[in-house]
């Protein structure tokens, strides 16, 4: 099977390190032009320039977006859209700070809500808009496995992402018949700075070494290791292909048979 993605423009949040950017290489290696999304733009310029460009079609952008200022998030946004089409759009934006029900302020739900659900809402209507009209789509959000089992230290994220995959489900159903496609999936442990910094605190919280906290980790997961950006990358190519064209609606786990539940 050869998943071909040339002539497909795709738009990848949180691109510029981490499970984003192992989409972005991806996507790009199949043949898709890319543009990329983060704060920093030296980060984006140097990836950009690295990008597979194998295919004549190809080209590569970013844009500087910070998905906490809505306002200019938006307008950037609708911007980009006014000039480019998007065939595949990666909703993948930044994780929730840590901690559990009785920590958190009413305000950080609001703040993650926002960030998490409010920004990819809103970037999907203007995609689906054009995806309509050309009636072929792939919309795929990064979420978590904590959708299904919640995870004690991340109940911004076992709350918002919960959010996400059902109002995925729900666009699934209405935007079906134009031959788009919307999809979650639910990450396991991928070893990126994210896991990185919140093992840190985690081990400042428990007073322990953080290759501990990480071992421990490592050692819930059948497969006894992290995944690697470029193996989310890989599922992600599939499901944006001709190939996954079946598939709608999912949650689909990349997490090493992490997951207990069936
Ligand atoms: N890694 C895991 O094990 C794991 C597990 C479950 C779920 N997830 C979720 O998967 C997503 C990606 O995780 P990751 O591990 O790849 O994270 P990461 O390594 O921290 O990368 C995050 C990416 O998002 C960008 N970003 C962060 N804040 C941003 C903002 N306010 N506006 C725009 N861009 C922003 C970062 O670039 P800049 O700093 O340049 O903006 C970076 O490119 C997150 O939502 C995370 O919660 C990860």
């Amino acid at each position: 099977m050869l998943i071909n993605l040339i002539g497909k423009n795709a738009l990848v949040g949180g691109s510029s390190r981490g499970i984003g950017l192992g989409i972005a290489k991806q996507l790009a290696q199949s043949g898709a032009s890319v543009t990329l999304m983060a704060r920093r733009e030296e980060q984006l310029r140097e990836i950009v320039a690295s990008l597979e460009t194998s295919s004549p079609e190809q080209n590569h952008q970013y844009l500087v977006v910070d998905f906490n200022d809505y306002k200019k998030y938006k307008a950037i946004l609708k911007g980009y859209f006014a000039a480019n089409t998007v065939d595949i759009l990666i909703n993948n934006t930044q994780g929730p700070k840590a901690g559990t029900p009785l920590e958190m302020e009413v305000e950080d739900y609001q703040q993650a809500f926002d960030t998490m659900f409010k920004t990819v809402a809103f970037t999907t209507q203007l995609a689906v808009e054009q995806m309509k009209a050309r009636k072929w789509g792939r919309i795929i959000n990064v979420t978590s496995v904590s959708v299904k089992e919640p995870l004690s230290y991340l109940v911004l994220s076992n709350t918002i992402r919960a959010a996400v995959v059902a109002w995925a489900k729900s666009l699934a159903t209405e935007v079906g018949s134009y031959q788009i496609t919307a999809n979650n999936i639910l990450t396991g442990y991928f070893d990126t700075e994210r896991l990185k910094e919140l093992n840190q605190k985690k081990a400042e919280q428990h007073q322990i070494e953080t290759s501990e906290v990480r071992d421990n980790m490592i050692d819930n997961v059948p497969l006894k290791r992290l995944g690697k950006p470029e193996e989310y990358g890989y599922l992600v190519a599939f499901l944006a292909s001709e190939q996954a064209a079946y598939i709608n609606g999912a949650n689909i786990p990349i997490d090493g048979g992490l997951l207990k539940s069936l």
